[in-house]
């Protein structure tokens, strides 16, 4: 579903990515672990077409996106392909992003109505749904600031799912919510895992990546140091960086 390969990018003179190779395979679940500062959200970002990159390919059920050489952003050659990427990919940050002045049912319908060109009528009975699934069904009129921010992250999963995504990416999703709410959003991310949905999520949940996810990569100043199954990584990581990593969440 996502192919990523030999992805270069860098800030300034700063490389951060050199090389990196990555495949998300239809249905399958990747958390994204490793320091603050390694390179997580910018991965997540350059996936969904959010960042430019100088280097190698990135593709997304087909859709490809290429690195812009050392000339600048490419305009014309990519952004047939990133209107399409967001469309498909749906992406929810830790920071909710929610448009304040717009209701949960509001922030749900606005892009299929402005994007897809759903009827209202129609955006609206899929985004109750939706919001129904995300157990928000008792506060469809409110907005952000009346929300609790489990409850706004949980808006901001239901406004993802009603583009039809073929895959999500979670960037931290539970990383600025109360401990009490992180659950309920991990719930959320879970049940939809369970529906097949293909996901990349960046995560401190170490409990999560292990019992949730298909595939774990470890990634350090933009590279990724080792990949394996949660069992391995979690039980017997081969790197002594790995290890060192997670020796920071024993409980
Ligand atoms: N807009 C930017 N300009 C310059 N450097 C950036 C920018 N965004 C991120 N970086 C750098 O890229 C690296 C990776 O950042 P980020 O992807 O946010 O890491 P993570 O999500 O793992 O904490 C960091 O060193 C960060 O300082
Ligand atoms: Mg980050």
């Amino acid at each position: 579903m996502i192919n990523i390969c030999n992805l270069s990018k860098h800030y300034g003179n700063q490389p951060l990515f050199r090389q990196l190779n990555l495949d998300v395979v239809k249905g399958s679940v990747v958390a994204v672990i490793g320091p603050s500062g390694s390179g997580k959200s910018t991965l997540l970002r350059c996936i969904n077409g959010l960042e430019i990159f100088q280097g190698g390919c990135i593709s997304v059920n087909g859709q490809k996106l290429f690195g812009d050489g050392e000339q600048g952003y490419h305009k014309t050659s990519n952004s047939h392909a990133v209107k399409n990427i967001r469309k498909k990919v749906g992406m929810v940050f830790q920071q909710f992003n929610l448009f304040p002045h717009l209701t949960a049912l509001q922030n749900v319908t606005v892009a299929p109505i402005s994007v897809l060109g759903v009827e209202k009528a129609e955006a609206e009975s899929q985004a109750i749904s939706l919001l129904k699934k995300v157990q928000l069904d008792g506060k469809v009129k409110s907005y952000p600031g009346q929300l609790s921010g489990g409850e706004q992250q949980r808006v901001a999963i239901a406004r993802a799912l009603a583009m039809k995504p073929d895959a999500m990416l979670f960037d931290e999703p539970t990383s600025s919510l109360d401990p009490e709410m992180i659950d309920e959003v991990l719930a959320v991310i879970r049940n939809l895992v369970s529906e097949g949905m293909t996901t990349l999520i960046a995560t401190h949940e170490m409990d999560f990546a292990r019992n949730v996810s298909s595939q774990v990569i470890f990634i350090e100043k933009g590279e990724i140091i080792e990949r394996g199954n949660p069992q391995e990584i979690f039980s017997s990581p081969a790197n002594s960086r790995t290890k060192a990593f997670l020796s920071n969440f024993v409980k």
